[in-house]
């Protein structure tokens, strides 16, 4: 019989409650991805590369003119170089990307510090890869980071550290003064660092994101990990890429090109034209997404769940402390059926979830009309 690699994996959250949804027929607002279509020009550039026989295998590391357009957005948006050739993989979704960065970096015996609650994917890969995942609980009102516990936590092991900003499931965001902090340790520890940067157009109330990319130290031993999903309402596209500086690049591709080779090359056209044509569209996201996160929140002021609005990323938690004492997972579970709205328990997003968790994870990239019939439920809960 097989020996499992990863015992303690199952079907991941987001299949299972978008599972139960349609088989209660509830509104789904748990698994995170728009229920509107991406811009019609996108979606005819694709079938115009498709017809246009753009059909076979793409140069390893990206279509070049898409890496192009990758390098003059980050110019535009972060007066950041970086070099199409040598320093940016597309990559078929940031998923990828994150597990062969994980897999080029980390060697049996490493200690990987991650952040408590933390996005599903980076504890597997770093098993994967042997290491050892240690994890730094966020601090439970914010979810900020604590770097002092950072530091105690670093010993000559530690390799890599994961961070995630606007942070899934939590919609916090890194402040420059945090970057900074990881920059010291960085540097003092000789760590490498992937920051997962999926969301970042989608930061609210006037903040700017900040990257990593834009803190000489901290560029010189990051990936930077973007998806196009995100950005252009295409996440069954599965296309994202990674900035990183050449050495640690040619490392990443040497994992991308044996786990994938390659990320769609009609795909990959389609959103080098759009970029092109278009550059201004991702700076309108942050008031698109603002505006359905303001309503979903203002709809739901006479609830009984309480909230902070999110810092960023399309979902919001709603504490139902005032509600249920029942743990977050079997909630979501009974509210899925009972009541028809399914969202995410955020206990799945932690190595061991405290006993008072009482969070749940909505995902606001949907129509005003469908945020409206969900909060009219959840008013009644
Ligand atoms: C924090 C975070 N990182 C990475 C991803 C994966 O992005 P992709 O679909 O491009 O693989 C997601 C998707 O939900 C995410 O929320």
């Amino acid at each position: 019989m097989i020996k499992s690699k990863l015992p303690h994996v199952g079907t991941t959250i987001f299949t299972q409650m978008s599972a139960l949804a349609s088989q209660c027929e509830a509104i789904n607002l748990s698994q995170g991805f728009p229920d509107f279509d991406a811009p019609l020009a996108l979606r005819e550039a694709l079938g115009a590369h498709a017809m246009a026989g753009h059909n076979q295998y793409a140069p390893m590391a990206g279509v070049l003119a898409l890496r192009e357009q990758i390098a003059a957005h980050v110019a535009a948006r972060r007066a950041v170089e970086c070099h199409p050739e040598s320093e940016i993989t597309v990559v078929p979704g940031a998923t990828e990307g994150i597990f062969c960065a994980v897999m080029a970096c980390v060697h049996p015996g490493d200690e990987v510090i991650i952040f408590d609650p933390c996005y599903d994917c980076y504890q597997p890969s770093i098993e994967l890869a042997g290491g050892r995942a240690v994890h730094i609980p966020l601090n439970a009102l914010d979810f900020s980071i604590d770097w002092q516990q950072v530091e105690d936590a670093t010993n000559p092991r530690t390799r890599l550290i994961i961070i995630n900003s606007p942070h899934n499931p939590s919609g916090s965001t890194l402040s420059s003064h945090d970057l900074l902090k990881l920059e010291q340790l960085a540097e003092k520890y000789d760590l490498l660092v992937i920051s997962d940067e999926v969301y970042e157009h989608l930061v609210y109330d006037d903040q700017q994101h900040h990257s990593v990319l834009q803190l000489e130290g901290l560029r010189q031993r990051s990936f930077a990990m973007f998806s196009f999903g995100k950005t252009f309402s295409v996440t069954g596209w599965k296309t994202g890429y990674c900035i990183a500086p050449p050495a640690l690049s040619a490392e990443l591709r040497k994992v991308h090109q044996f786990v994938s080779f390659v990320a769609v090359t009609p795909v990959q056209m389609a959103l080098a034209d759009f970029m092109r044509d278009d550059p201004g569209y991702p700076a309108t996201l942050a008031d698109f997404y603002q505006g359905k996160r303001d309503l979903f929140c203002a709809l739901l002021e006479d609830s009984r769940f309480s909230l902070k609005p999110s810092q960023g990323t399309y979902f919001q938690l709603l504490d139902y402390s005032a509600i249920s004492t029942v743990r977050d997972a079997q909630l979501c579970e009974d509210w899925t059926r009972q009541y028809g709205v399914a969202a995410i328990p955020i206990s799945v997003f932690y190595q061991e979830a405290p006993e008072d968790l009482h969070y749940l994870r909505f995902c606001f990239a949907k129509s005003d009309a469908l945020l409206k019939q969900a909060a009219e439920i959840l008013c009644r809960i």
